[in-house]
């Protein structure tokens, strides 16, 4: 027996003693999304973990998405394979500088992307995700004025989506923001005939490039359905397992970083491993754990995106 299938046959014992589910992020290395018993956006993630009966979530992702299973299931045990695995959107929001931010904004609506930190949900009226940001901000009454936080990327596009003014907190994702305009047009010309699809977390001027724009699942629906033959795919190259399984006839171009770097490989969503995830059932850690009055305050948004998403 090679390694890797020991280690695989470990996981699958322990998954069964501790009654766990794996949930996997569609950036996470192959053979974790291999392993996984779900692998989806962060939406789907969320409504998994919302509607398990397992004892143990271990969640194949970053902190925040651990964390939201955690608001939703309080009397499971959420672990994540590495505590270290953050995100530079909920980095870039600080819950005491997103306080004044709000407090100088009184009257506004808050709408945080779910990629923030617990305490930052606690003080949001409705969290999104990029799968149903357009959808729930378009739902609001048309003179509320609403404040979107953290990614401006992601909060400029609904902007134009919806029509309504935002007012934006300058948040920005590492990944998404290092893709080379250079790079995509090189593969334009290559590849004459190629769709460019890409995440809204991306900068204005790779969105202006793209034949078609949405969260992680929309991307993959949108390969399967559109009849073009090739794509230059403008979001972390972990999503390329997936897709090439989907659409295995079809070409798949992965967009390098500004310096021609790997880059564009999210480094907190690659901390996770087959090895911590196997530890992290052995020990059931490290396990995410949340003051209750905060986890309160963050269910209360995080359930009005559900019942409106639905
Ligand atoms: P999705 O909402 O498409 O899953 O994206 C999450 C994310 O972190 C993108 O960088
Ligand atoms: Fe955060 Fe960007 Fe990584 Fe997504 S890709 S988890 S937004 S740092």
């Amino acid at each position: 027996m090679s390694a890797d299938t020991a280690l695989v046959a470990a996981i699958n014992r322990l998954r069964q003693d501790r009654n766990a589910v794996i949930l996997a992020h569609y950036y996470q290395e192959s053979e974790i999304q291999d392993i996984a018993d779900f692998v989806g956006d962060s939406l789907e993630l969320s409504r998994k973990a919302a509607s398990t009966n397992a004892d143990v979530i271990v969640f194949c992702g970053v902190h925040f998405m651990a964390e939201t299973a955690k608001i939703l299931c309080p009397e499971k045990t959420v672990v994540l394979p590495d505590l270290e695995a953050g995100c530079s959107l909920a980095d870039d929001c600080p819950a005491d500088e997103f306080a004044r931010f709000r407090a100088e904004h009184p009257d506004h609506f808050v709408v945080s992307y779910i990629n923030c930190t617990a305490a930052v949900k606690a003080q949001s009226d409705l969290i999104c995700t990029s799968s149903n940001a357009v959808d729930l901000v378009n739902q609001l009454p048309a003179d509320q004025p609403v404040l979107f936080a953290p990614d401006q990327n992601l909060g400029r596009w609904v902007q134009q989506q919806s029509g309504r003014e935002l007012t934006l907190w300058p948040g920005r994702c590492i990944v998404h923001e290092t893709f080379s305009e250079e790079a995509v047009l090189a593969l334009k010309h290559e590849h004459p005939g190629a769709e460019v699809i890409a995440h809204p977390e991306c900068q204005q001027n790779l969105l202006d490039l793209a034949d078609f724009i949405g969260s992680t699942s929309k991307l993959l629906n949108y390969a399967e359905q559109s009849s073009c033959d090739s794509f230059i795919v403008l979001t972390e190259p972990g999503i390329l397992h997936q897709m090439q399984q989907r659409v295995p006839e079809k070409t798949l171009l992965d967009v390098p970083g500004i310096d021609g770097c790997s880059c564009n490989a999210c480094p907190y969503m690659r901390l996770n491993t087959l090895e911590k995830l196997k530890a992290c059932l052995e020990t059931l850690t490290p396990a995410i754990e949340m003051d209750e009055s905060m986890r309160l305050k963050a269910m209360k948004p995080m359930q009005r995106m559900l019942e409106m998403s639905r």
